[in-house]
Protein backbone atom coordinates (compact mmCIF):
# COMPACT_ATOMS: atom_id res chain seq x y z
CA UNK A 1 0.00 0.00 0.00
CA UNK A 2 1.56 3.07 -1.01
CA UNK A 3 1.35 6.56 1.16
CA UNK A 4 -1.44 7.84 -0.48
CA UNK A 5 -3.70 4.97 -0.55
CA UNK A 6 -2.90 4.26 3.20
CA UNK A 7 -3.80 8.07 3.93
CA UNK A 8 -6.97 7.45 1.80
CA UNK A 9 -7.76 4.49 3.88
CA UNK A 10 -7.37 5.71 7.20
CA UNK A 11 -9.52 8.79 6.27
CA UNK A 12 -12.20 6.69 5.28
CA UNK A 13 -11.84 4.56 8.30
CA UNK A 14 -12.13 7.41 10.63
CA UNK A 15 -15.14 8.70 8.67
CA UNK A 16 -18.39 6.90 7.74
CA UNK A 17 -19.51 9.83 5.66
CA UNK A 18 -19.31 9.16 1.98
CA UNK A 19 -15.72 9.03 0.78
CA UNK A 20 -15.09 9.12 -2.79
CA UNK A 21 -11.32 9.44 -3.98
CA UNK A 22 -12.64 12.43 -5.83
CA UNK A 23 -14.00 14.62 -2.92
CA UNK A 24 -10.42 13.84 -1.39
CA UNK A 25 -8.62 14.80 -4.10
CA UNK A 26 -10.12 18.01 -4.47
CA UNK A 27 -9.44 18.63 -0.58
CA UNK A 28 -5.97 17.64 -1.51
CA UNK A 29 -6.17 20.24 -3.86
CA UNK A 30 -7.63 23.37 -1.70
CA UNK A 31 -5.02 22.41 0.84
CA UNK A 32 -1.96 22.94 -1.69
CA UNK A 33 -4.24 25.75 -2.80
CA UNK A 34 -4.01 27.31 0.37
CA UNK A 35 -0.01 26.74 0.89
CA UNK A 36 0.44 28.63 -2.16
CA UNK A 37 -1.64 31.67 -1.04
CA UNK A 38 -0.24 31.43 2.16
CA UNK A 39 3.14 31.98 0.74
CA UNK A 40 2.73 34.00 -1.99
CA UNK A 41 -0.44 36.49 -1.64
CA UNK A 42 -1.63 36.74 2.16
CA UNK A 43 1.11 39.10 2.71
CA UNK A 44 -1.11 41.69 0.45
CA UNK A 45 -4.34 40.07 0.33
CA UNK A 46 -4.57 38.97 4.10
CA UNK A 47 -4.47 35.61 5.56
CA UNK A 48 -7.94 34.56 4.40
CA UNK A 49 -8.61 37.00 1.45
CA UNK A 50 -9.90 39.69 3.83
CA UNK A 51 -7.74 42.39 1.53
CA UNK A 52 -4.94 44.88 2.77
CA UNK A 53 -2.28 42.70 4.50
CA UNK A 54 0.57 43.97 6.28
CA UNK A 55 2.81 44.60 3.09
CA UNK A 56 -0.34 46.62 2.08
CA UNK A 57 0.80 49.29 4.35
CA UNK A 58 3.65 50.79 2.65
CA UNK A 59 1.96 49.77 -0.86
CA UNK A 60 0.09 53.50 -2.74
CA UNK A 61 -2.45 51.05 -4.07
CA UNK A 62 -4.76 48.61 -1.27
CA UNK A 63 -4.66 44.95 -1.96
CA UNK A 64 -8.58 45.05 -2.71
CA UNK A 65 -9.96 41.35 -0.99
CA UNK A 66 -10.29 38.60 -3.08
CA UNK A 67 -13.47 36.93 -0.71
CA UNK A 68 -16.16 39.07 -2.55
CA UNK A 69 -14.93 38.14 -6.37
CA UNK A 70 -17.49 35.74 -6.75
CA UNK A 71 -20.09 38.61 -5.51
CA UNK A 72 -19.06 41.06 -8.00
CA UNK A 73 -19.40 38.96 -11.01
CA UNK A 74 -23.17 38.08 -10.33
CA UNK A 75 -22.24 35.45 -8.20
CA UNK A 76 -19.95 32.98 -10.67
CA UNK A 77 -16.14 32.75 -9.76
CA UNK A 78 -14.14 34.33 -12.47
CA UNK A 79 -11.44 31.98 -12.92
CA UNK A 80 -10.37 33.40 -15.91
CA UNK A 81 -9.99 36.65 -15.18
CA UNK A 82 -7.89 36.41 -11.80
CA UNK A 83 -6.34 33.21 -14.01
CA UNK A 84 -4.92 36.17 -16.33
CA UNK A 85 -4.77 38.74 -13.68
CA UNK A 86 -2.25 36.77 -12.03
CA UNK A 87 0.01 36.04 -14.91
CA UNK A 88 -0.09 40.13 -15.77
CA UNK A 89 -2.16 39.15 -18.73
CA UNK A 90 -4.72 41.71 -18.21
CA UNK A 91 -3.79 45.64 -17.84
CA UNK A 92 -3.71 46.93 -14.62
CA UNK A 93 -6.12 49.91 -13.87
CA UNK A 94 -3.21 51.23 -12.36
CA UNK A 95 0.14 50.63 -13.89
CA UNK A 96 2.22 51.49 -10.75
CA UNK A 97 0.59 48.89 -8.87
CA UNK A 98 2.40 46.85 -7.05
CA UNK A 99 0.81 43.57 -7.94
CA UNK A 100 3.63 41.39 -8.87
CA UNK A 101 3.56 39.34 -12.59
CA UNK A 102 3.74 35.90 -11.78
CA UNK A 103 4.23 34.80 -15.18
CA UNK A 104 7.61 36.66 -14.87
CA UNK A 105 8.59 36.17 -11.19
CA UNK A 106 7.05 32.59 -10.49
CA UNK A 107 5.59 31.20 -7.59
CA UNK A 108 9.21 31.72 -5.94
CA UNK A 109 8.60 31.50 -2.29
CA UNK A 110 6.59 27.86 -2.99
CA UNK A 111 9.78 26.59 -4.11
CA UNK A 112 12.41 28.51 -1.75
CA UNK A 113 15.65 27.38 -2.95
CA UNK A 114 14.54 28.45 -6.83
CA UNK A 115 13.87 24.79 -8.16
CA UNK A 116 11.74 25.69 -10.66
CA UNK A 117 13.32 28.24 -11.63
CA UNK A 118 10.69 30.91 -10.93
CA UNK A 119 8.29 28.65 -12.84
CA UNK A 120 4.47 28.51 -12.57
CA UNK A 121 2.92 25.15 -12.44
CA UNK A 122 0.22 24.49 -13.90
CA UNK A 123 -0.40 21.66 -10.98
CA UNK A 124 0.06 24.61 -8.67
CA UNK A 125 -1.85 27.31 -10.26
CA UNK A 126 -5.08 25.02 -10.73
CA UNK A 127 -4.67 24.74 -6.79
CA UNK A 128 -4.70 27.75 -6.00
CA UNK A 129 -7.34 28.63 -7.77
CA UNK A 130 -9.71 25.92 -6.08
CA UNK A 131 -8.52 27.81 -3.14
CA UNK A 132 -9.73 30.93 -3.81
CA UNK A 133 -12.77 29.62 -5.63
CA UNK A 134 -13.27 27.94 -1.98
CA UNK A 135 -13.33 30.89 0.42
CA UNK A 136 -15.62 33.00 -2.22
CA UNK A 137 -18.39 34.34 0.14
C1 LIG B 1 2.79 43.02 -3.24
C2 LIG B 1 1.38 42.90 -2.97
C3 LIG B 1 0.56 41.87 -3.72
C4 LIG B 1 0.78 40.50 -3.82
C5 LIG B 1 1.94 39.70 -3.25
C6 LIG B 1 -0.34 39.97 -4.56
N1 LIG B 1 -1.21 40.96 -4.91
FE1 LIG B 1 -2.95 40.77 -5.93
N2 LIG B 1 -3.21 42.79 -5.92
C7 LIG B 1 -2.40 43.70 -5.29
C8 LIG B 1 -2.90 45.05 -5.51
C9 LIG B 1 -2.29 46.33 -4.96
C10 LIG B 1 -4.05 44.92 -6.32
C11 LIG B 1 -4.98 46.02 -6.82
C12 LIG B 1 -4.38 46.93 -7.83
C13 LIG B 1 -4.32 46.43 -9.19
O1 LIG B 1 -5.32 46.59 -9.92
O2 LIG B 1 -3.27 45.89 -9.59
C14 LIG B 1 -4.22 43.48 -6.57
C15 LIG B 1 -5.24 42.93 -7.31
C16 LIG B 1 -5.50 41.57 -7.43
C17 LIG B 1 -6.64 40.99 -8.13
C18 LIG B 1 -7.75 41.77 -8.82
C19 LIG B 1 -8.90 41.91 -7.85
C20 LIG B 1 -10.06 42.68 -8.40
O3 LIG B 1 -11.11 42.67 -7.74
O4 LIG B 1 -9.93 43.34 -9.45
C21 LIG B 1 -6.54 39.64 -8.00
C22 LIG B 1 -7.50 38.60 -8.55
C23 LIG B 1 -5.34 39.37 -7.25
N3 LIG B 1 -4.73 40.56 -6.92
C24 LIG B 1 -4.91 38.10 -6.91
C25 LIG B 1 -3.67 37.83 -6.31
C26 LIG B 1 -3.17 36.48 -6.10
C27 LIG B 1 -3.92 35.21 -6.40
C28 LIG B 1 -1.93 36.62 -5.53
C29 LIG B 1 -0.95 35.54 -5.17
C30 LIG B 1 -0.57 34.60 -6.21
C31 LIG B 1 -1.67 38.06 -5.40
N4 LIG B 1 -2.74 38.74 -5.89
C32 LIG B 1 -0.51 38.60 -4.85
C33 LIG B 1 -1.27 43.39 -4.55
C34 LIG B 1 -0.69 42.14 -4.41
Amino acid sequence: MNLHSFIFASACAASLSACTPASIDAADAKKRGQLVYAKECSQCHGTRGEGGGPASLGLGVAPPELIGLKQRNDGYFPREFVSRFVMGLLEKEDPDSPMPDFASVGLRHVYPKGGADGEVLEADFEDLLDYLESIQE
